[in-house]
């Protein structure tokens, strides 16, 4: 009966575990995403590349405007949010139609978009 009991609870952890793993964003899925699709315009650190460092990013950003961004840089940029304003200047770059903020397709998918989200929190 304990024997049971134990194993029961066990099994339980386990499903909740791997549920949780699929409900939810994962910085080391989204450590891979960037290492695919960000690494040759970012650094994880503070120095620019061909786009501005991502450390300290979700200091800056909130999480609702960092997953539009990665779904859609390009309707972002042109979307006239403040948050997005506020980006253009700071990047001296407030006259510019287009962000060279490219990603293939229009953007990250949702899942990878939260995923990197969660990344971004660790740097
Ligand atoms: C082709 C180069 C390129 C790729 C690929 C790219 N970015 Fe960017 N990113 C930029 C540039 C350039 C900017 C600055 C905006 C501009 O000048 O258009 C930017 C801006 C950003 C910003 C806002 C920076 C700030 O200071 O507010 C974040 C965050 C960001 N990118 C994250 C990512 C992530 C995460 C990925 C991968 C999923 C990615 N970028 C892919 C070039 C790129």
């Amino acid at each position: 009966m304990i024997l049971r009991g134990t194993l029961t609870a066990v099994l339980s952890f386990a499903l909740v575990l791997s549920m949780s793993s699929i409900a939810f964003a994962d910085a080391g899925a989204g450590e891979a995403v960037y290492k695919k699709k960000c690494k040759a315009c970012h650094s994880t650190s503070s120095k620019k590349v061909l786009g501005p460092g991502l450390a300290g990013q979700m200091k800056i950003h909130t999480p609702e405007w960092m997953k539009k961004w990665l779904m859609d840089p390009q309707g972002t940029w042109v979307a006239g949010e403040a948050e997005t304003e506020e980006m253009k200047t700071r990047l001296k770059r407030s006259k510019k139609k287009k962000t060279k903020m490219k990603i293939k397709g229009k953007g990250l998918p949702e899942g990878e978009a939260n995923d990197v989200v969660d990344y971004l929190k660790t740097l």
